[in-house]
């Protein structure tokens, strides 16, 4: 299975999702590739927003990504696109017709079951209490992933 995490400029939450996503399937030697990327293009190429390789490593997760803007050829290669929000969801969708492409794309939200998330808010402007929720809100959703699709 193939996973690709989305939000605005793949250097705060889209980052940090693939790369606890990427630490919860080896501690379950889980067969599963996952990567991300932003709908703009605003940080092609940068590494990840210092704030959330400080948090996230904090809490054991490698932040290594470098970003890179949504292409077309996304929808081919992943079998599911989480969306951090409901306007990165919107974003991705104008790429594309294909409905084969259209359903795979989701909220990350969605896959919680310990609390009912809507949207990963964006740290960008924000203090290191939002950075801190970024990833308490991801690590349940991504409970929630594996387990929805490794009961
Ligand atoms: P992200 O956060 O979408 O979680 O990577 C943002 C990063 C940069 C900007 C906005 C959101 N920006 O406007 O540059």
């Amino acid at each position: 299975m193939k996973i690709l995490m989305l939000c605005l400029g793949n250097i705060c939450r889209s980052p940090t999702a693939e790369s606890i996503l990427r630490k919860k399937a080896m501690e379950r030697k889980l067969d599963l590739f996952t990567d991300s990327a932003g709908t703009s293009g605003y940080h092609q190429g940068e590494a990840s927003d210092s704030r959330s390789i400080h948090h996230a490593e904090k809490r054991g997760y490698a932040m290594t990504h470098r970003a890179r803007q949504l292409t077309l050829s996304d929808f081919e290669n992943f079998d599911l696109i989480l969306a951090m929000d409901a306007s990165n969801a919107v974003n991705a969708r104008k790429l594309t017709k294909k409905s084969e492409h259209l359903q795979k794309i989701k909220l990350i939200g969605e896959f919680s079951k310990q609390r009912k998330i809507h949207e990963i808010p964006d740290p960008y402007y924000g203090q290191a209490a939002d950075f801190e929720l970024v990833i308490d809100l991801l690590e349940a959703c991504i409970e929630g992933l594996l387990a929805h699709y490794q009961p």
